[in-house]
């Protein structure tokens, strides 16, 4: 999709399609007026015999409307006025995209009221047009046999009305929500795939493909033989029950500009377990085949650095995932073993379904060689987290408050919330074991926290934050697919600390 800005002139414009906006009780935006009156009073006419109430996200096409150089205007329904914000404004636009996809359109101008600058300024008003409209028009990896249904015609948006002095700010906006579209739709796709498609060395070869796109981009893959060189005990444990092979995966970011390279790196590091069965701790039946977005941190992750590549962020930052497949097996780890992990402490696994931590561990313990001004892990950790905040917002938990501070207003800004958990001294207590240093659960309460405070254990003297999205990386149910974040998160944290 093309994004572009229209400053005047909205009855001139050369589009397939006018996208107005309507409030439910009947005021006209400045944009409906303009278009009202361009086309000789048909708009208040239309809506005075009450055929379009303006009910928030609801949508109507009118064809032919004299006056206009468009062909048709798609009116929009923002519901009232005096509730109406960021958010309604988003749904309206959602809407807007999802009609127009239905449609021949090819071209369209979004000609829909702005929210209060204060809540969408230039900048994320161009940012969410271009993020929300691909996101519309996004479609799960087509693996229905059959007659493929035909994609959208709609190939080129028209962001407006923009003022000059606000041309910039919208036009980079535009490009950067492009940017972190495209990212998402990569994690997505990678998400959506089943676990017999997406395994660790599907993964792996992925992220070697993405890279050859992205000259920035540099991809190590290590195999089993490479990860046991490393000592990475904990996430061998899980992989040994599974007939696919590991794959530890390091994608390297060099920012252009020599200060950019030299700097310490930003690591993010992603939970790819691309089936989670439990393993000998093997979980019920229901939902299970949910777990195939197991590897949705890890996906997150290869997104963002496909993200930064794309705008050749001027920071330097390092991508681990950790790629693994968790089954039972004769062969599988038991409730019981100890693992040594990288960090050379010892781990008693009494439940192998906590298997993210184990693997997470060994590859937060690899980002110390990278001196990492931060680093931040994303895992679909614990149902635990799920519970505690429902599928809104992430869970952000560390060791650093700044940096999880950080991230929360990330996620603000880029509408893909999180909330922070205390990750106090008193949960990693929890983690006793009689055998090992310590075990890899402790027990129901607060367990997305206590999860955090495992990862603590090997992440003392690096500041790091861990991303806990086992609620949000996914939409179950009859939406059932990939959420792509929190990439969008991810994206609006690195833009900042590039300083951009
Ligand atoms: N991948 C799961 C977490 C999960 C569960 C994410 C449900 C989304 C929905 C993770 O590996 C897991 O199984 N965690 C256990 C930990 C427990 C054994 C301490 C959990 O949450 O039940
Ligand atoms: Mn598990
Ligand atoms: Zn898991």
């Amino acid at each position: 999709m093309r994004f572009d800005i229209w400053s005047k002139g909205m009855a001139a414009l050369d589009v397939d399609c006018l996208v107005i906006g309507i409030f439910e009780d009947g005021q006209l935006t400045e944009e409906a007026r303009a278009l009202d009156s361009a086309c000789a009073g048909r708009l208040r006419k239309l809506l005075a015999r009450g055929d379009f109430p303006g009910k928030a996200a609801e949508t109507l096409l009118v064809a032919d409307l004299p006056g206009i150089g468009a062909t048709r205007v798609l009116l929009t329904g923002l519901g009232a006025k005096k509730s109406f914000g960021r958010k309604a404004w988003r749904k309206a636009w959602a809407a807007a995209v999802a009609a127009l996809s239905r449609t021949a359109i090819r071209s369209a101008a979004l000609a829909i009221e702005r929210p209060d600058a204060k809540e969408l300024d230039d900048y994320y008003f161009g940012r969410a047009v271009a993020e929300i409209a691909e996101a519309s028009l996004y479609r799960i990896n087509d693996l229905k046999s059959g007659k493929k249904p035909k994609p959208a015609a709609l190939a080129r948006v028209l962001a407006g009305p923009v003022v000059r002095s606000a041309a910039a700010a919208v036009n980079r906006g535009l490009a950067h929500g492009a940017a972190v579209a495209a990212a998402c739709r990569v994690q997505r796709d990678l998400g959506n795939l089943p676990g017999n498609v997406c395994t660790p060395t599907f993964l792996a070869e992925e992220a070697r493909a993405l890279a050859k796109r992205h000259r920035s981009l540099r991809v190590r893959v290590l195999d089993e033989a490479a990860i046991r060189r490393e000592k990475m005990g904990c996430l061998l444990a899980v992989s040994q029950g599974s007939a696919q092979p590991p794959r530890f995966i390091v994608i390297e970011h060099a920012g252009s500009g020599r200060a950019a390279r030299s700097a310490d790196p930003i690591v993010l590091v992603g939970k790819g377990v691309t089936f989670d069965s439990g393993g000998i701790s093997i979980k019920p039946a229901a939902a299970m085949d949910e777990m195939k977005f197991d590897m949705s941190g890890a996906a997150a992750v290869i997104a963002t650095l496909t993200f930064v590549a794309a705008i050749d962020l001027p920071l330097r930052v390092v991508g681990l995932v950790a790629a693994v497949e968790n089954m039972p097996d004769g062969k599988a780890v038991k409730p019981g073993d100890i693992a040594t992990s990288a960090s050379g402490q010892t781990v008693e696994i009494l439940n192998t379904d906590a298997e993210g931590r184990l693997i997470l561990c060994d590859a937060l313990h690899y980002a110390r060689r990278f001196k990492p001004a931060a680093v931040v892990d994303i895992a679909t950790l614990t149902g635990a987290c799920v519970i505690a905040l429902g599928h809104h917002h992430t869970g952000a938990m560390g060791n650093d408050e700044a940096l999880v501070r950080e991230l929360v207003e990330a996620g603000v800004r880029a509408d893909d919330r999180a909330w922070p958990l205390p990750v106090t001294e008193e949960y990693a207590e929890q983690l006793k074991s009689n055998f090992a240093d310590f075990a890899n659960v402790a027990g129901r309460e607060g367990g997305a926290i206590t999860a955090a405070a495992f990862l603590g254990k090997f992440t003392q003297g690096m500041k790091w934050a861990h991303l806990d999205v086992a609620g949000t990386a996914w939409h179950s149910g009859a939406q059932k697919g990939s959420s792509g974040r929190p990439t969008p998160l991810l994206a609006d944290f690195l833009i900042r600390r590039a300083g951009l």
